[in-house]
């Protein structure tokens, strides 16, 4: 056995996906909590009061309460060792968000059950069934008047189209709730409702207990057993298989804020979800326990640190053993370099270490030579990970300088950016670069990045959003745009590394060049390498 292989035993990588407001801010704190890496509920909080989510560190976000960049938060609990990777859920959230899930081994969902599905959770979701990655269900604020849970467990079949397998029940909701019952242990979980407080104690009491009755109630025990009746009969029996594949979810019912089944809930995620996977690459699967290191760059970030200016790049390890100073190869780059510096965060407070092994996330010092997808590895490997997909932007502008004069800052600045992922920079066919076409996931990175051009390269830009809500590489190389005979909305443009694609203002467009093209292949996503 790999004398690696315990390490890597031990870790969990997982991302909360959610809609804004569903609790997982609040979630993500009491999980932090119980692994003791940080001491005080609120701090991970913060939103309209004066504190701050320990992973909310820009400006912006700062300004406005939200979280815009994805964070990393590594915590030991038990004998585990836990990355979470938080997604920020805001609603004009960006592409970042959907490559923080290309790290992440498995999710976790959070669903106010008051609101039931919403629609980010749908959005991200997508992408972790693209990758077949384990989901666990965390249906939230159950001390809240919540929709009734057969119900709930319907709209994620169907909306989502995952099969569910709810390991606990819910005794009630709102003010009536008393709790939870453990389908594996057949406990009741009781709830006491704490005026206010922010914790609750969990007591477990067994199904068939006298003391039941005094602590829920005759008529909810009643209506408890006619569930349980219902669920052995209808529902899906937990099939871990199925769970890792991804084809079920667990689902658990709590209430993060008062910390009610929060703990059952990560110990029953820890056991159903696995240490980190081979990794498919271009040339065949990496075994994590390999005796060589590979990671791949997921993320960028750029001016964490104002008075730094420094620029980190977020690896995710998917083999080996991670050592500081350590000399690897760059891939892409082709060549030698010197992994100094490497961290891991808390948010914020950026911690140096010495050593990191596969499943672990880590940020290294970029003097500006990473882009998203690129890897590294021990010295006498050329490893290439299966390219970590463009997504598509749904929102388009027009960009340029105030200033001509400022036109160099201009360019550099918006290539920085891009190069980190956060926005798509395009050009007209045979146009300079005194204006681009700016292209988002979410409308916020338009803020982000008119924010950054001022605060961090001096450029006043003019933006004008542009009609165009659909966007397509073409997937021919032998195609000329020019030849092609479009729609009189449609436009041709290209990307900084020259590929060719075109935007449409409607489905209907994209119909019309697909049927008077024929043979012209149009691909949703673009390729990072
Ligand atoms: P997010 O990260 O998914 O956006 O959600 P977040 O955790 O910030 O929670 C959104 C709101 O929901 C917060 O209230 C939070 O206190 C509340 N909340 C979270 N979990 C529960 C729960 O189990 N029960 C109840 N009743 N509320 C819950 P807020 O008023 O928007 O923020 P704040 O004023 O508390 O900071």
């Amino acid at each position: 056995m790999s004398s690696i292989k315990p390490q890597i035993e031990k870790r969990r990588t997982f991302a909360i996906i959610s809609h804004p407001d569903a609790g997982k801010t609040t979630l993500t704190e009491k999980l932090l909590l119980y692994g003791g890496a940080i001491n005080l509920a609120g701090s991970v909080k913060g939103k309209r009061t004066a504190k701050h989510a320990v992973s909310d560190w820009m400006e912006i976000e700062k300004q406005r309460g939200i979280s815009v960049t994805s964070s990393v938060m590594q915590f030991k609990y038990n004998d585990y060792c836990i990355n979470i990777l938080d997604t920020p859920g805001h609603q004009d959230f960006s592409e970042d968000t959907y490559r923080t899930l290309m790290a992440a081994d498995s999710a976790v969902m959070v669903i106010d059950g008051s609101k039931g599905v919403e629609k980010q959770t749908i959005k991200l979701f997508k992408v972790c069934v693209m990758r077949n990655i384990p989901i666990i269900t965390f249906i939230n604020k159950m001390d809240r008047d919540s929709k009734n849970p057969f119900d709930l467990l319907e709209e994620i079949e169907n909306v989502l189209g995952i099969n569910t397998c709810p390991i606990n029940w819910p005794i009630g909701s709102g003010k009536d709730f008393k709790g939870v019952y453990d389908r594996l242990t057949k406990n009741v979980l009781a709830y006491t409702a704490n005026n206010g407080q922010k914790e609750v104690e969990e007591k477990a009491v067994p199904l068939d207990s006298p003391e039941l009755t005094d602590t829920v109630g005759k008529y909810m025990i009643d209506d408890l057993l006619a569930d349980i009746e219902l669920l052995e009969g209808a529902g899906d029996e937990l099939d871990l298989d199925l769970v890792r594949k991804g084809k079920l979810t667990p689902v658990f019912f709590g209430s993060a804020l008062n910390n009610f089944g929060v703990e059952p809930f990560l110990e029953n995620f820890l056991e159903f979800t696995t240490p980190p996977l081979p990794r498919e690459t271009e040339d065949g699967i990496v075994e994590p326990d390999s005796d060589y290191m590979s990671a791949f760059v997921f993320k960028i970030q750029a001016n964490m640190n104002k008075m730094h200016r420094d620029r980190i790049a977020f690896m995710r390890i998917c083999s080996g053993k991670f050592e500081k100073d350590m000399e690897v190869t760059h891939v892409q780059g082709e060549r030698k370099i010197k992994l100094s510096q490497p961290q891991q965060m808390m948010a914020s407070d950026r911690e140096m270490i010495e050593e990191a092994y596969a499943g672990d996330i880590i940020g290294i010092f970029d003097p500006g030579i990473f882009s998203i997808g690129d890897t590294v590895c021990t010295p006498g490997h050329k490893i290439r990970f299966k390219g970590i997909p463009t997504f598509a932007p749904e929102h388009f502008a027009l960009v340029r300088q105030k200033d001509t004069m400022k036109r160099k800052q201009f360019i550099k600045g918006t290539s920085q950016i891009a190069q980190e992922g956060a926005i798509q920079i395009f050009q007209e066919l045979d146009a300079g670069m005194e204006e681009v076409i700016v292209g988002v996931v979410g409308t916020l990175q338009f803020d982000v990045l008119k924010h950054r051009l001022e605060n961090e390269y001096n450029v006043d830009i003019i933006m004008t959003s542009l009609p165009y809500q659909f966007i397509r590489w073409i997937g021919n190389s032998d195609v000329d745009p020019k030849t092609l005979d479009l729609a009189s909305d449609t436009k041709r443009i290209q990307d900084l590394k020259g590929n060719h694609l075109l935007l449409f203002t409607s489905e209907w467009s994209i119909s019309w060049a697909l049927e008077h093209n024929k043979g012209l292949i149009l691909e949703e996503f673009g390729k990072n390498t």
